[in-house]
C-alpha cells in the first residue's frame, strides 16, 4: 500500500478487493461500501476435529431425493463462496432450480456428448488413431457410453439445483477461483445436510449452445467456469474408505 502524509492509499490499479486490509485493521477503521466488519473470533484448536469430520464424510452425491432445498439454504450455500480464495472477484453464481430448465440443460448436454462420441468414436480409423496416442480415450469412451446408453442422462436424477459459476475467463486464475468457490460451497452444503457433486461435464455443452445461453441471460463474454449440482442425498455414507494416500514429500520429490 502507498501512503500520503502517513496515511495509507489504496492503489486501485492492482487492488483485487481481497479486503485483507480490512481483515488486518486493528482499529476497524477501514470499511467496504461503508459496512463495518464483524469481529473475528480466534481459530480454536478443537475446530480441527469437526472440520476433518466434515471433510471425511463428504462424498460426491450421485443419487438425489426428490425434495426441494429451501431458498434460504441455497442462499447460505452460495454466500459461503464469498470466503473462498478468489483472485478476481468477477464471478457470478447462477442457481437454476426450474425443473424444466434443468431438463433442457440435460437434453442439450446429452446431444452434445452424443455428437462428440459420434465424432471421435464412430469413425473407426479416427478412434484407432486417437487410441494410439492416448490410453485415457478408452476410459472417456466408456464413461460416455455409461451416460449415453446406461444412465441416458448427464445431470444426476432428481438434481434440485444447478449452481453455475459464470465469468469471463480472462486469466487462468479466474477459472481456478471458480473451482475454489464451488468446492467451498460443496463443503458448506454438506455441513447443512445437502448433497452435491461437481459437474464439469455440463460446462462445454452450455457454453456452446447459443439458445440456452440466451435463455440463461448470458453476455457474449460469459462462460460457465464450473458447475455444482445440489440436492438432498439419497445415499447414506456408512464408511470412510482410506483409499488414496496423497504422495507427500518435504523439499524434494523422491521417486524410488
Ligand atoms: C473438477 C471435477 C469435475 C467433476 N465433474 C463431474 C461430472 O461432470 N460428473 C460427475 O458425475 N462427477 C463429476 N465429478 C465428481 C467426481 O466424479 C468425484 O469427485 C470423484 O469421483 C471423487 O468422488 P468424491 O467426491 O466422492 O470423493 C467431478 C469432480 C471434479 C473434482
Amino acid at each position: 500500500m502507498n501512503s500520503i502524509d502517513g496515511y495509507p492509499v489504496i492503489d486501485t490499479d492492482i487492488c483485487n478487493q481481497c479486503q485483507k486490509c480490512i481483515a488486518l485493521c486493528p482499529g476497524r477503521a477501514l470499511t467496504m461500501n461503508g459496512v463495518l466488519p464483524d469481529k473475528a473470533s480466534k481459530v480454536k484448536q478443537d475446530w480441527y476435529g469437526d472440520f476433518l469430520n466434515l471433510l471425511r464424510t463428504r462424498r460426491s452425491t450421485k443419487t438425489f431425493q426428490k425434495n426441494d432445498i429451501p431458498e434460504g439454504i441455497i442462499r447460505k450455500i452460495v454466500e459461503s463462496g464469498a470466503y473462498a480464495p478468489n483472485q478476481n472477484k468477477n464471478i457470478t453464481v447462477l442457481a437454476i432450480s426450474d425443473p424444466l430448465l434443468i431438463q433442457n440443460i440435460n437434453e442439450h448436454a446429452l446431444n452434445f456428448i452424443q455428437m462428440l462420441y459420434n465424432l471421435f468414436f464412430s469413425v473407426k480409423p479416427l478412434s484407432a488413431l486417437i487410441g494410439l496416442f492416448s490410453n485415457s480415450w478408452q476410459v472417456i469412451k466408456k464413461k460416455m457410453e455409461r451416460d449415453l446408453v446406461y444412465n441416458k442422462s448427464i445431470v444426476k436424477k432428481n438434481t434440485n439445483v444447478l449452481l453455475f459459476a459464470v465469468g469471463n475467463p480472462r486469466t487462468p486464475v479466474t477459472e481456478a477461483s471458480a473451482q475454489y468457490i464451488l468446492s467451498t460451497m460443496s463443503l458448506t452444503a454438506h455441513s447443512l445436510g445437502i448433497g452435491s457433486t461437481l459437474m464439469d461435464s455440463l460446462k462445454m455443452s452450455v457454453n456452446m449452445n447459443r439458445k440456452l445461453r440466451r435463455e440463461l441471460g448470458f453476455l457474449s463474454s460469459d462462460r460457465v467456469l464450473g458447475v455444482l449440482a445440489l440436492g438432498y442425498s439419497a445415499e447414506k455414507i456408512m464408511n470412510i474408505p482410506q483409499g488414496y494416500d496423497i504422495p507427500f514429500f518435504m523439499n524434494k520429490i523422491s521417486r524410488e
